[in-house]
This record gives C-alpha cells, sequence and structure tokens, in this order.
C-alpha cells in the first residue's frame, strides 16, 4: 500500500493510473477502522482496478466539539489493517493539507439537511459535503463506497453528486453489525462493556419494528419502542422515525406496500449512536 499525505503526490499517482484506463474505487472514512469500513473496502476491491481510502476527521463536520475531541484516532492500526486486505492507496491528509483547497459556502441540499441528523446535528451534513467535495474534486473516483449505516448521508452525497455534475457513481454497501446486532461503530470504542450489552437494544428495538409494523399502529410502536430504549440502558432518544426511502419525509404512518425506512439516534454512555432499518408494512385487516 502507498501511503500519500499530499495533495500533490496522490493526483500525480492517480493522473498515472487513470492514463492506463484504471477504475478507481474510493471509501472515504475517518479512521479508527473497524470491519465496516473494511467490507465497503473489500466491496470496491472486488469493483475496480484500484482502490483508494481515506482517513481524515473532518472538523467541520462536528458540531459537538466533545465528540471531535473524543474522536478514536488508531492510525497505526488502521495501517495494519488497510495493508492486510491489500488496499492500493492510503490518502492520509493533514488538516492544514486539505485546508490548502476552497470550498464552497454552503451547498442546496432541498432540505435534507434540516431534518433528523441534520436537525440535530446543525452544519454537519454542509460538513461533510465541503470535505467530499474535495476529496471527489483530487480524486475523481469511478465510484463513491458508502455506508448504509448513515443512511442519510448517503442521499446527502447523492444529491450532492447531482450539484456538483460529477461522473462519479455512489455504490451503497449494507450495515456490517457485531453478533449482537450492534452495528459497527468508531464510536462503539467509547462504550464500557456493559454499554455495548444494552447499545444492542438499537437493533432490538429495529427488529422488533420490522415484525410488528402494520399500516396502523406506528404511533404506538414509536412510543413503546422510544420507552424501550430509555428503559434500558439509553439516556436520550434524539429520534426516533419512519421515513420515505427516496426523500426521507417523516411518515405518520406506514404506506401500503411501500419501503419505508426506520431511523434511530440514541444516547448511551454519552455517547451518540445511529443505526435504520428498512422494512416493508403487514397490511391490517379488520
Ligand atoms: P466514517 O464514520 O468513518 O465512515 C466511513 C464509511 O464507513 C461511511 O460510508 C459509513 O457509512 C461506513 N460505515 C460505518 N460503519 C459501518 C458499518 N457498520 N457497516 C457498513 N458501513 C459502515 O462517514 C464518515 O466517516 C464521514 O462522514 C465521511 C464520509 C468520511 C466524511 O468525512
Amino acid at each position: 500500500m502507498i501511503i500519500y499525505k499530499t495533495i500533490e503526490g496522490l493526483k500525480n499517482s492517480l493522473y498515472k493510473a487513470k492514463t492506463q484506463g484504471k477504475k478507481i474505487g474510493f471509501v472515504p472514512t475517518m479512521g479508527a477502522l473497524h470491519t465496516g469500513h473494511l467490507s465497503l473496502l473489500e466491496i470496491s476491491k472486488k469493483e475496480n482496478d484500484l482502490t483508494l481510502c481515506s482517513i481524515f476527521i473532518n472538523p467541520s463536520q462536528f458540531n459537538n466539539q466533545d465528540d471531535f475531541i473524543k474522536y478514536p484516532i488508531t492510525t497505526e492500526n488502521d495501517i495494519l489493517l488497510l495493508e492486510k486486505i491489500s488496499t492500493d492507496i492510503l490518502f492520509l491528509p493533514s488538516l492544514e493539507e486539505m485546508n490548502t483547497l476552497k470550498s464552497h459556502a454552503s451547498f442546496n441540499l432541498d432540505g435534507m439537511d434540516q431534518i433528523l441528523e441534520g436537525l440535530h446535528r446543525p452544519g454537519h451534513f454542509q460538513g461533510v459535503c465541503e470535505i467530499v467535495e474535495k476529496l471527489l474534486r483530487i480524486i475523481h473516483p469511478d465510484f463513491l463506497y458508502l455506508g448504509e449505516k448513515d443512511f442519510q448521508q448517503c442521499l446527502v452525497l447523492k444529491k450532492l453528486i447531482t450539484i456538483l455534475q460529477l461522473d462519479t457513481k455512489i455504490k451503497i454497501c449494507p450495515i456490517l453489525r457485531s453478533p449482537s446486532g450492534l452495528a459497527l461503530s468508531s464510536r462503539n470504542q467509547r462504550l464500557s462493556e456493559t454499554g455495548l450489552l444494552h447499545a444492542a437494544n438499537i437493533f432490538k428495538v429495529l427488529s422488533n419494528i420490522k415484525t410488528q409494523l402494520t399500516t396502523g399502529n406506528w404511533q404506538t410502536l414509536k412510543e413503546t419502542s422510544i420507552k424501550n430504549l430509555l428503559n434500558n440502558g439509553f439516556e436520550k432518544v434524539d429520534y426516533l422515525e419512519m421515513c420515505d426511502t427516496d426523500s426521507l419525509q417523516i411518515l405518520d404512518e406506514a404506506p401500503e406496500k411501500r419501503e419505508v425506512v426506520i431511523l434511530i439516534a440514541a444516547f448511551i454512555e454519552g455517547v451518540r449512536l445511529i443505526d435504520n432499518i428498512k422494512t416493508t408494512a403487514n397490511i391490517l385487516t379488520n
């Protein structure tokens, strides 16, 4: 694996690969890599000639300073993991290096950045778009690999690519979970053993909604699910919503025969976790 810390070095190397007609897959990350990240890289490796991972903890997407300061940094181990799965290139720029590039002041995301994560993390998606635009303009990958765990981020970045009129295509990859059902996340490293056990309740709640959801019971199901989390280790639920899978419009009742996504953000031991599940409601019959 070749590690580039400068934009110029990376660009030169990619220029060569592109003139040789190589297909490039790109996985942007903030490091503290786990099997979820690696699964995106494995998919990219199968589908491209060259797979590139970036590690950059982007300060502009953290609305909460404490979350930024406590974000785990495990670069040495990340490099070992990336080498183990034969990643071709790691882009590991410093903040100063990325700051040499200018970015848009703001992106018109049609309100997608004002709901759910956007509502609870003001400025978060503008920050994500700012850094991803910079990375895409440096790399110009054929494919951008994103995890469905960050469901709203996938939709926001689809919009970004349309706004910027880039040729990059997005590939959305499935959520990797631990055996308990807990979605893998760099933030899980901040949880105690008990916290980790309790955190698995997010997936239990989502799975229960998936089996129980009918065209008439969402409001009750939502209330009992929130209570369930608060009674089982979670100190706060930012949101638990059922949304349209394309527009993310929040729905009051489940539609018939149409897939919806249930999205959760909740705090446990001061750590904010997110997760989601897609489902189609059972039709209520009298
Ligand atoms: P980060 O949280 O490091 O995630 C990098 C990528 O890994 C994202 O596309 C995310 O959805 C995916 N991912 C995380 N956990 C996953 C899991 N359990 N299963 C499958 N995929 C998973 O998302 C970001 O970084 C940043 O916002 C970034 C896009 C890099 C911009 O700074």
